[in-house]
């Protein structure tokens, strides 16, 4: 029995390493819900709410933050000082968007979503067709892995192209994101803190001396959009910038490689007539919605309690944190009829995929036409396409992907 509840006290114990609970969290998910959408989970050590309406409503509560250090220092909340082996890493993190709150978070996110406009994010709809064309010309005959020869360069690429990187660059953008984002996992290594350390200086100079070329030779590319922002006044530091390109690179590939993977999985594993999609873009556009519901590629994000609160029924203390689990709002049987069923045509596949509130993801229009536009091409060029042996989830809960999805055309 892998969840063990106690309905009295909502206590949950359930090992997120143990590979039967990664390799499907989704049973896990429902046997919690079956019993409570909150639940104080012993092994994470703090208070998890699972159902979409507690999630959705959370992520938008103002009690709640992703930053700490604005209302209380790091000795009245018991936190370690700041370790050197990391310091790179920590000030990459210090001037992101996704780790402050307002008025940083307010001034950095205005100056993106200015950059990100529906009128650039459009421009790169037939960039993206033609990138996906191109790599399926070049899929190899015997089966192979749709993830190394599909899913990772379409987003890596994109991502690269709007903000002005070269396409050399993409294989090593790819390795220093990998080393930064094992952070977020769980099972957190001294090996695994220098690699990212190690990642995010190398990946910080690059980005400086990326800024330096454009500032002397701007281009139409988000990056000189950004540095125009930061020449027009104070509204922009060098360090902002250079964070903002991190974190737009890592996010911008990361999350989509998998939600790309895990929905053709899903497809293929379920039998969907996969034609359909090919010329009716409301079809497509409820597919991929149902896939973000069905296996979604980011599960837990955790926020701080800001002040001393109460929330469900339960006594919150400043500084300690919650877990907002989004992998498992889309299971949730209040939401959804027949929620462990994966139905393309499902209108509307209501999720939390890409958060709610202030941080929701400022690139889910991208996201969304990346998996459009990759999931068409697929379709229609490879009409056979069928999977080749057992796909294999990859060794993490927080990152839910494949290792591989092997694949013949
Ligand atoms: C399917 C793919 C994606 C998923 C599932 C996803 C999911 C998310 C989620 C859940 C958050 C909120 C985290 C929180 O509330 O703590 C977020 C934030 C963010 N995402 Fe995405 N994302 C995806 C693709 C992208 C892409 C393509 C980009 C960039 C082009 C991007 C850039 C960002 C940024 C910059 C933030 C921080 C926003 C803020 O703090 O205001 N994401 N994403």
């Amino acid at each position: 029995m892998l969840v063990r509840f106690d309905a009295a006290t909502r206590h949950l114990s359930l090992d997120p390493r143990d590979p039967a609970f990664y390799h499907d969290p989704y049973a896990s998910y429902a046997a919690v819900l079956a019993q409570s959408p909150v639940a104080y989970w012993a092994e994470l050590g703090c208070w998890c709410f699972f159902g979409y309406d507690e999630v959705n409503r959370l992520l938008r509560d103002r009690r709640f933050g992703r930053e700490i250090l604005h209302v209380a220092t790091r000795e009245e909340l018991g936190l370690p000082a700041p370790r050197p082996h990391t310091r790179h890493f920590d000030e990459v993190d210090a001037h992101s968007m996704l780790e402050r709150e307002p008025p940083v978070h307010t001034r950095l996110r205005a100056l993106v979503s200015r950059a990100f406009v529906s009128r650039r994010v459009d421009a790169l709809r037939s960039i993206i067709e033609d990138m996906a064309h191109e790599l399926v010309d070049a899929f190899p005959r015997a089966p192979f892995d749709l993830l190394t020869h599909y899913a990772t360069p379409i987003p890596v690429r994109t991502i690269a192209r709007l903000l002005g990187v070269p396409q050399a660059m993409t294989p090593q953008l790819l390795a220093w994101s990998h080393d930064m984002v094992a952070m977020y996992g769980v099972g957190r290594t001294y090996d695994i803190e220098t690699r990212a350390d190690t990642a995010a200086a190398e990946f910080s100079q690059y980005i400086r001396e990326l800024v330096a070329e454009r500032r002397a030779t701007p281009g139409d590319d988000l990056l000189s959009v950004l540095i125009a922002a930061e020449e027009q006044g104070d509204t922009l530091s060098e360090a902002e910038l250079v964070s903002t390109a991190i974190l737009l690179l890592n996010a911008g590939h990361e999350a989509t490689v998998h939600a790309l993977g895990n929905a053709v999985n899903a497809v293929l594993r379920h039998g969907v007539h996969m034609q359909v999609f090919v010329d009716d873009d409301a079809a497509l556009a409820r597919l991929v919605e149902e896939s973000l519901r069905f296996v979604p590629p980011l599960h837990l994000f955790k926020r701080y309690v800001l002040a001393d609160t109460e929330e469900s029924g339960i006594a919150l203390r400043k500084g300690e944190q919650i877990a907002l689990v989004l992998g498992a709002t889309g299971r949730d049987p209040r939401l959804h009829d027949r929620p462990e069923q994966f139905l393309p045509e499902r209108m509307p596949a209501q999720h939390t995929s890409f958060g709610a509130g202030i941080h929701f993801c400022v690139g889910a229009p991208l996201a969304r036409l990346e998996l459009q536009c990759a999931l068409r091409v697929l379709f229609r060029r490879c009409p056979r396409l069928t999977l080749a042996g057992t796909p294999h989830p990859k060794d993490s809960w927080h990152f839910h992907g494949l290792d591989a999805l092997f694949v013949e055309v």
